[in-house]
């Protein structure tokens, strides 16, 4: 099967090709009515081992949209707090005879352990520090929408890139769509040698923030940074929260992207997300439920004896 483990394994033009897919679901999603029942027949298992909103329910939602039968299993109400281990839950879905599996996990590369034992497609939801492969396609489906166009355009990725998966994900979405990336972050916060994804680094939010087309912000993730270095969130706020003055050294018609959740007034501030020309950031929950719709669809189809994805 062909599983949807990171952006690592995807060409450039396959990325493009899931991101036009999506184009069509944002338009059913605009209608009254929004179901198109391909996947009907299927069950999609939505097994997620870590908390999410934002994600967990787009891949519902869009599930239910194409047909399918879907399920969710929070490991907080499952065997896993009896200790049963990851692969025998993996194998418990498995002979379920699930025809896809959404995973979100808090240890990386825990979701390729599964796409190596099960019988069906797996897309990752998010794995500890590795990849989120399906918040960069909606990422870049925001800015190819609001910009018209991803190649050439500076996108600065701000904040905790050490623990940020969805940094890493859009980074690697990014630059294969020929965007020129920026990393901001403190120097404890900085993944070593980051500039061979292909970004620039900086330390100095000012300085890496000048004529951006487009200002990601990264959530502070206070729960990865166990033993390490935590930051005052004052402190932080002062040198790296996106402010509306700090705004002023990006291009004049900047997007501003965060994935949510929000640290409202640490990493960025509430009037600056909340800007209604120049904040993308409900569009970008809007664009989840087409790129999951778009991935639940391509994944499928061999399944369904349609085509399989270019
Ligand atoms: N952006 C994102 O993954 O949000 P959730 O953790 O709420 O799914």
């Amino acid at each position: 099967h062909r599983h949807l483990t990171g952006i690592s394994g995807l060409q450039p033009h396959e990325i493009a090709f899931l991101l036009d897919e999506a184009e069509q679901w944002v338009d059913l999603n605009r209608r009254a009515s929004k179901h198109d029942d391909r996947l009907a027949g299927l069950t999609l298992i939505n097994a997620f081992f870590e908390n999410s909103t934002r994600t967990l329910l787009s891949f519902e939602i869009a599930g239910k949209r194409l047909g399918a039968d879907v399920v969710n299993m929070h490991a907080a109400q499952s065997s896993v707090k009896k200790g049963e281990t990851l692969i025998d839950t993996a194998m418990t879905l498995n002979a379920m005879r699930a025809d896809i599996i959404v995973i979100r996990h808090s240890s990386s590369g825990a979701v390729q352990l599964i796409a190596d034992k099960v019988d069906c497609p797996v897309l990752n939801a998010g794995d500890g520090w590795h990849e989120h492969p399906t918040q960069a396609l909606l990422d870049a489906l925001t800015i190819r929408r609001r910009k018209g166009r991803i190649a050439n355009l500076r996108v600065a990725i701000c904040g905790d890139l050490l623990h940020s998966r969805v940094a890493r994900s859009n980074i690697l979405a990014l630059t294969a769509l020929a965007a020129e990336v920026r990393v901001i972050a403190p120097p404890t916060l900085m993944p070593p040698a980051i500039e061979r994804m292909g970004v620039t680094p900086f330390t100095d939010f000012d300085a890496g923030i000048e004529g951006a087309d487009v200002v990601m912000m990264l959530r502070l993730q206070n729960e990865r940074m166990a033993g390490g270095f935590i930051p005052s969130p004052r402190e932080y706020h002062a040198l790296y929260g996106l402010t509306a003055e700090r705004l002023e050294r990006a291009a004049p018609d900047a997007l501003v992207m965060h994935p949510g959740p929000m640290n409202r007034g640490i990493e960025i501030d509430s009037n600056v997300a909340d800007d209604p020309v120049r904040s993308a950031i409900t569009e970008q929950v809007e664009m989840g439920v087409a790129v999951r719709m778009a991935c639940l669809d391509v994944l499928t189809r061999r399944r369904r004896g349609v085509e399989g994805w270019a």
